[in-house]
């Protein structure tokens, strides 16, 4: 655990653990994340910590004052490593927050491997209070194209960085409920799912497929249409508010939040309020000028959302000018 403390606090300020750390890290990630559902279920923290008592009373105690550490945080779209700090920041640190992260840590920003191994390093140290899901990044294919592999390459000299990476992607759950009422994915729905139990099914621990149901659960969008539609993307789907309504319905859920999409403004509610896009990379690829967000959810599962913007020029020392940015950027 000291080792783990270390690592952890290592990680936080930004500075990368050595390869052999990260392969001993996955080993442990693999070992929590392997008992994790495919529709990984988040409860409320009072649950947790009973070995500590003086920690136990402390939850109890916020519990009943405050509602901070009840609140739940979907976030979606990563891999720029400031930012993440920055969202920290704005929601309160893990553990004394709740978080869950709605994949795409990595690809994309210069910083994919701090990122990645501080949420893992958090998910080894604190399992309860820290959900990751699996994004369509999360990819041997994808991540050799978006820059994940370029970056574990220069940074540590070898690919071995990238396949203990990746072997963890494997094992990411593929979705979350909280409190049996709000469903996170990081893309949307798939023609061949109706029902969360069928997504229990499912073998996830594979690179993600061209098609099929675990595919289309990282690929899909929410779009104006009637029904399904086929995806510009060239894989999942495209679905509309009648899919949404049903698929609410037939398994007794509030509404979808999701990630995936640039949303300028952070956040975009789509069809009355069902399904919910959150987006919380700032200044996405360090051009984009969207502004960031974070959802919140109280007890009570109200929403409330928190923006942020791009956190500030001197934390990006070592940001190559925009003329050096490689094309996954573009
Ligand atoms: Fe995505």
């Amino acid at each position: 655990m000291a080792d783990l403390d270390r690592q952890l606090e290592q990680l936080r300020r930004g500075e990368i653990i050595t390869e052999q750390e990260v392969k001993e890290l996955c080993t442990k990630a693999r070992e929590i994340l392997i008992e994790e559902s495919n529709v990984q279920r988040v409860d409320a923290p009072v649950t947790v910590n009973i070995k500590r008592r003086h920690r136990l009373d402390m939850v109890i105690i916020n519990a009943l004052f405050s509602l901070l550490d009840l609140w739940r945080y979907p976030c979606g779209r990563l891999g720029q490593f400031h930012d993440l700090k920055e969202l920290f920041r704005v929601g309160g640190e893990c553990p004394d927050t709740n978080y869950l992260f709605m994949g795409d840590f990595v690809d994309r920003g210069y910083y994919s491997v701090e990122t990645f191994l501080l949420l893992l390093a958090l998910k080894v140290r604190y399992p309860d209070k820290i959900t990751l899901i699996r994004g369509n990044h999360e990819s041997r294919q994808i991540t050799q194209v978006y820059g994940f592999y370029d970056e574990c390459t220069r940074k540590f000299g070898s690919a071995n960085v990238w396949r203990y990476c990746c072997e963890i992607f494997d094992y990411l759950s593929l979705s979350a409920i909280i409190d049996d009422k709000v469903f996170c994915v990081h893309g949307g729905l798939s023609p061949s799912i109706n029902t969360l139990d069928q997504i229990r099914t499912i073998d996830r621990k594979q690179e993600v497929p061209h098609d099929g149901a675990m595919c289309d659960l990282l690929w899909s969008d929410p779009e104006e249409i009637d029904g399904w539609g086929y995806s510009p993307r060239g894989a999942g789907y495209l679905f509309g508010a009648d899919v949404v309504k049903q698929f609410l319905h037939k398994n007794d859920l509030d509404f979808i939040a999701r990630a995936h999409q640039l949303v300028m403004e952070g956040y975009k509610p789509m069809f009355n309020n069902t399904i919910v896009t959150v987006w919380s990379a700032p200044n996405y690829c360090y051009r984009c000028g969207n502004i960031a967000a974070i959802l919140k959810l109280d007890d009570y599962l109200e929403k409330e959302y928190k923006l942020f913007e791009a956190a500030s020029q001197q934390d990006f020392r070592g940001t190559p000018q925009k003329k050096a940015l490689p094309d996954y950027f573009l």
